[in-house]
Order: C-alpha cells, then sequence, then structure tokens
C-alpha cells in the first residue's frame, strides 16, 4: 500500500523491522491531525523493548531457583509490637519526632483504571464510607489531613494518576477544593504507558488511528515523581522520607508514628508493611529475602511446594504477605532513580478490545493481550537494610477490586472493614456499643485510637449508626 503523507521514514522501517506495519492499515483514511497523532504516539515506543518483552511471554519461569533460595526477610512482627516493649516505645518516639519536624510526605497511586470494579471514573471516586458514604479520595485526604493536625504541621499529598484518570480526577479534586488541604500541600501528577500486544507480539488498534495503551504499573511512580518535579518539590520542603499507600485501601494507616519509627531506627531505605498470611495460597506478594536481599514473589509465580513450607511449629514459613504499603527514605529514591528504567516488566495476560484487520471492532471473551507493568515494589532489592513490619489485616488492610457480591475484595467487605476497626477503636477506650450498629469516625475527629480517648469516655453508651465527625 502507497501511505500518504507518511514523512518519517525511519519510523516506516522500525515499523517493518519489528513486524508492526500492521498499525497503518487505515493511514489513507486518516485525516491529517489524526495522522500526526498516530505518528507521535509511534514516535514515542520503544519497539526494541516491546520485542524483547513479548518474548519473555514464552520464556521458561525463572521462579522455582528464585524461590529456592527464598528465606524469610528481616521483620518487625506483631508479637514485638507490644506497646511496654521499650523497642516500640522507642520505634513510636522517633516516628511522631520526624513526623513533628515535617520530614514525612505521603504518596497516593490512582493510577489504575479498576476495570475489575467496572465503575465508570476513576476508582478514588468511589463511594466507600459505610455511614457517610465518603469517596476512597475523601478517606485518604481527610486521613493525611488529621495526621497533620495531630502533629501541627503540613504532609505533603503527592497523588498519581495515569492518562485515562488524570483529568477526571484534577477536576473532582478541584471540585472539591481539595477536601480541606491547602491546593499548595497537594500535587497531582500523571504516570506513564505502555503498549499491549496480542500473542503474536503485535500491538493492537484501539482506533484507526490509535494504538491501545495503558498506564505502565505502579512502578511507574518514581519516573514519574521525578518528571512531574514532586521529588524536588519535596526535597524543597525538608522531607526526607516518602510513605506510599494505594488509593484502593482506606484502611491504610497514612503516616503511622511507630512504623515511621522503626523504619527509621533500622536505618532502612525502604520498608513495606505486611500481614501474616493465613493461608499459603492467599492472593498477596510474598514478601522473601533472597542473598539478603528483601525481594517480592508475586502470588501467581511462587510455585506451590515453596509457598507451603512449614516451620517445626507448622506455620507457614514464608507468612509475610504484601499489602502495597511502603515507607520510602527519599534519598533511596533518588538514587533509585538512575536505574529506574532497568526494573523488570511483569506480564499480565488480558482482555483487550481492539480494531482487527478489516476495522471491525472485537470484544474478545478471553484474555487475548499482554500488558506490561512495573510494580513499585521492585525497588526492595535495591534498598539498603529493607525491614518488612507486620500489621493485623483487620488494623490496615482491605481494599476495593471487585464488584460482585459472590467475589472477595467487594466494596461491601471495604465498608464492614472500616466499620469493624471503628468499633473496635471505641471497645477499645471502653465506650458500649450496641449490637449490629455501624460506626465510622472522620480521622479529622480522630486520627487513631490514642486521639479518640481524648474525645469519647469510657463507658459512652453508642445505641445507633454514628459517623463521628
Ligand atoms: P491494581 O493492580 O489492583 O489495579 O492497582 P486497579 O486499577 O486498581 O484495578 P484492576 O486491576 O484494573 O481491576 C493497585 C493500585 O495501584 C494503582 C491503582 O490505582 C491502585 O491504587 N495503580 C495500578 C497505578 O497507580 N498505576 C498503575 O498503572 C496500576
Amino acid at each position: 500500500m502507497q501511505l500518504e503523507k507518511f514523512e518519517n521514514q525511519d519510523l516506516i522501517n522500525r515499523l517493518h523491522k519489528f513486524k508492526q506495519a500492521h498499525v497503518l492499515q487505515f493511514w489513507n483514511e486518516l485525516a491529517p491531525h489524526q495522522k500526526g497523532q498516530l505518528t507521535k504516539q509511534l514516535e514515542s515506543f520503544d519497539f526494541q523493548l516491546i520485542e524483547s518483552l513479548t518474548e519473555l511471554a514464552s520464556a521458561q519461569s525463572p521462579w522455582e531457583k528464585i524461590a529456592r533460595a527464598a528465606e524469610v526477610p528481616p521483620a518487625i512482627t506483631l508479637a514485638q509490637q507490644s506497646p511496654v516493649d521499650p523497642l516500640y516505645q522507642q520505634a513510636r518516639a522517633a516516628g511522631t519526632e520526624a513526623l513533628a519536624a515535617g520530614k514525612v510526605g505521603m504518596i497516593l497511586v490512582a493510577g489504575g483504571q479498576g476495570t475489575r470494579l467496572g465503575f465508570d471514573h476513576p476508582k478514588g471516586m468511589f463511594p466507600i464510607g459505610p455511614v457517610s458514604n465518603r469517596t476512597l479520595y475523601q478517606m485518604h485526604f481527610e486521613q493525611v489531613l488529621g495526621r497533620s493536625r495531630q502533629f501541627g504541621i503540613r504532609i505533603p499529598l503527592y497523588v498519581m494518576t495515569s492518562p485515562p484518570t488524570h483529568d477526571e480526577t484534577t477536576q473532582f479534586l478541584t471540585d472539591h477544593q481539595f477536601f480541606g488541604m491547602d491546593p499548595a500541600d497537594v500535587k497531582i501528577f500523571c504516570q506513564g504507558v505502555m503498549p499491549a500486544v496480542d500473542k503474536e507480539g503485535k500491538l493492537l488498534l484501539e482506533t484507526k488511528s490509535r494504538i491501545f495503551v495503558s498506564p505502565d504499573g505502579h512502578g511507574g511512580t518514581l519516573e514519574a515523581l521525578a518528571r512531574s518535579g514532586c521529588l524536588e518539590d519535596a526535597k524543597t520542603r525538608g522531607i526526607e522520607h516518602l510513605f506510599y499507600g494505594q488509593v484502593d485501601n482506606p484502611l491504610i494507616q497514612i503516616c503511622d508514628p511507630a512504623l515511621v519509627g522503626y523504619h527509621l531506627n533500622s536505618g532502612s531505605e525502604m520498608t513495606s508493611q505486611v500481614v501474616r498470611k493465613t493461608d499459603w495460597s492467599q492472593k498477596v506478594g510474598n514478601v522473601v529475602s533472597i542473598n539478603g536481599k528483601v525481594q517480592i514473589i508475586e502470588y501467581s509465580d511462587l510455585p506451590e511446594n515453596y509457598a507451603k513450607q512449614t516451620t517445626p511449629d507448622g506455620a507457614l514459613k514464608l507468612w509475610a504477605g504484601s499489602i502495597a504499603v511502603h515507607l520510602f527514605k527519599l534519598d533511596f529514591l533518588d538514587r533509585s532513580l538512575a536505574q529506574a528504567d532497568s526494573l523488570p516488566f511483569h506480564l499480565a495476560n488480558k482482555k483487550v478490545p481492539f480494531l482487527d484487520i478489516s476495522g471491525k471492532q472485537v470484544e474478545p471473551n478471553e484474555p487475548n493481550a499482554i500488558k506490561f507493568e512495573r510494580f513499585i515494589f521492585d525497588l526492595l532489592p535495591l534498598a539498603e537494610n529493607a525491614i518488612v513490619c507486620e500489621v493485623k489485616a483487620e488494623d490496615g488492610f482491605c481494599a476495593v477490586k471487585n464488584a460482585a457480591p459472590a467475589n472477595s475484595e467487594t466494596p461491601q467487605h471495604v465498608q464492614n472493614a472500616i466499620s469493624d476497626l471503628h468499633s473496635r477503636w471505641l471497645v477499645e477506650i471502653g465506650a458500649k456499643l450496641a449490637p449490629g450498629i455501624t460506626v465510622e469516625i472522620n480521622p479529622m475527629f480522630a486520627a487513631d485510637v490514642e486521639s479518640l480517648k481524648d474525645k469519647i469516655s469510657a463507658g459512652t453508651e453508642i445505641t445507633e449508626t454514628t459517623y463521628f465527625q
């Protein structure tokens, strides 16, 4: 086919070399501006990288060998976190001091497309407060604000979006006046994208003039933080550590002083919060130590015989499950930037609608495409003195993932988890709750159980569903 007005010969050569010229199938039908858009998009792709990643899909899994060397990571377990333990007290004091000195900032990643939830807007806009109906965004913003007030400081919040979620998120947060945060303390930055390929390694056309791309994974955070100037902004504010959480988990104990303190006192460059796995097949990343370096093996990659290993007392050997809450030393992020490009890509088989060769829209019923994503946790092995810190799942982890009631991780589960957590706080300070009621505590009312003591006296009776705000 003779291509009309295709001026970039080098790009054509590359498309042929990497067997991707099919994407120009509809070129002659395109309007000039569409030709420009498609050319620009194609120029941004690294075809060599796409080819080598596609080859990985058929390569033999390296995980058997890696899993053989997997040991338990250095950990602060729950048993070590008793309030009377001197190391716990030192950690809490150190964390409190760092927070009060304004040395900790917060990154909230919200660039995912939430395909499983099937909500028509960015996931952060999903209403989740069990009594208040607050959105995920509002819950996170108010937690940051609650912590800021607790320590008399301003914690900056860096929110990562992606091209599909950026504009709507920015509009939503602006319309809601950043839920009370000073706009100067909120920075919204956008991550990059990666194309997907079909099983033969071919790029997929989303429309006649656009290649299908999707966000490049939460591993894109580091590069996007730097590119957007947010890393520099954090430095200018005197931030030394960045707390990282994901928008779909409203239970994150944002900037928990004890966690910050353990991270500081162990000289860790990257600390990951973990839960104790209740079952070998639990779908959480396995945090392990390999040759002295902490790393995560995804549940789908850890061979069953290694996942099932037990200690002499019958407990799971590889017990630490990642909940995607991390704490980074800023210097470490800076140093890792040079290596950000070498973080591995993970491959996932997904259903991606596309235009076939005749221009017909195809809606696949089965996964037809390979998506490539980088994961933030792959920074772990690069960190010095990385540790994990255990938290009870019911205190820190319940993410909104699925819509269907038959699944786990549905909005209903998460709402119950929020109400259960806040009920336990109230019971802990001596309040009396009537059975079956739902409760929710706004972090501006009380950021944690400690601050709740100052607000509600022991013996208070709570007889009906209540939102404390
Ligand atoms: P998930 O991998 O669970 O993806 O992201 P998701 O978008 O929420 O949902 P599905 O898989 O499409 O159903 C975990 C967290 O990482 C963020 C998401 O916004 C979520 O907070 N994330 C994911 C990004 O910020 N960027 C990405 O490219 C991927």
